[in-house]
């Protein structure tokens, strides 16, 4: 297959506006196709392509947005350094499945007199709300239900990276009876651990070394787990020794019931691992999903049979 030229892929896939997205999918949606939506802010990365080419696999019409959402940056700077390269996205979207691109200007999406937030109570003021601001999930939560209402997918696609973000949105699209279904996969992770993220591309190379701190730490408590710890208390040391271990101090470290992230003291069931930190001024998240397994005879066990890491 010749490769596809920028020309090609913008003529083809790129639709700006609200009315040129609906016209593309009215068709489809007539015809009963299968609508699938991968909702993004650009700067392409592996898990962004997994989740492009999950829904190839299972819807019959792709959409994907690129959409750098302001509403959702409570810093001004990260907004701005935000990396932005849409040829180059759309051009691996195409490669990835898409059938159609939805970039749309910030007007298009918040055209003047736009007045209306979307909020989900509790479950955003912790980790990641209470780190940020609750204006980040209010961002989130209002772009989210903009783009799923402009596209009306079937399906929604969304990275586990941003676990807390997933229960979010799931939250919103039960409460608001959207008629979507949200899915969450897996992280995708660099060879040597580190959770793709689009922030990566902003580490230089002392940087990057350190951010391999959240994943080990991920690891460190996995390992603790596996061996029979269940005190958070001392599972959360672990995570910090290891942080700081590699000269990174968290925003916040946590071990948190997974549907409602209320913080456990012991790992008596699934559990979420949650990690936030700065490295230099670029702000990394990563966690894991906690399994205990009832504990079979020693002599029976396999390494890592008694708990593992799902999404690592
Ligand atoms: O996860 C992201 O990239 C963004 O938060 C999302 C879901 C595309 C909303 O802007």
């Amino acid at each position: 297959m010749s490769p596809i030229t920028p020309s090609e892929v913008a003529r083809t896939s790129v639709v700006r506006t609200v009315a040129e997205l609906r016209s593309r999918l009215a068709a489809h949606r007539r015809t009963g196709l299968t609508i699938g939506l991968v909702p993004t802010m650009g700067a392409l990365h592996e898990g962004h392509l997994s989740l492009i080419r999950h829904a190839r696999a299972r819807c019959e019409r792709v959409v994907v947005s690129l959409f750098v959402n302001p509403a959702q940056f409570n810093e001004r700077s990260d907004l701005e350094r935000y990396p932005r390269r849409e040829r180059d996205d759309v051009a691996l979207a195409v490669e990835a499945g898409a059938d159609v691109l939805f970039a749309p200007s910030v007007e298009e999406v918040y055209p003047p007199g736009f007045a209306t937030s979307v909020e989900v109570l509790g479950l955003t003021d912790r980790l990641e709300g209470a780190a940020r601001g609750s204006e980040h999930f209010r961002g989130v939560a209002t772009v989210v239900t903009k783009l799923l209402c402009m596209a009306m997918p079937d399906v929604a696609y969304f990275g586990q990276k941003d676990a807390q973000q997933v229960l979010v949105i799931r939250r919103l699209a039960a409460d608001l009876n959207l008629p979507v279904r949200i899915e969450a996969l897996p992280t995708v992770r660099e060879p040597d651990g580190l959770a793709m993220s689009s922030r990566n591309a902003l580490l230089d190379p002392d940087q990057r070394v350190r951010a391999l701190a959240l994943s080990a730490a991920l690891d460190r408590v996995g390992e603790l787990a596996t061996a029979g710890e269940r005190s958070a208390e001392a599972l959360l040391a672990a995570a910090h020794a290891t942080l700081s271990s590699a000269g990174v101090s968290p925003e916040y470290v946590a071990l948190v019931e997974p549907d409602t992230l209320e913080p456990i003291d012991r790992l008596t069931g699934e559990a979420l691992l949650a990690i936030a930190a700065r490295i230099g001024d670029v702000r990394l998240i990563d966690n894991a999903t906690l399994r205990p397994t009832p504990a079979a005879p020693s002599s029976q066990r396999l390494p890592g049979e008694t708990i593992t890491r799902c999404n690592a």
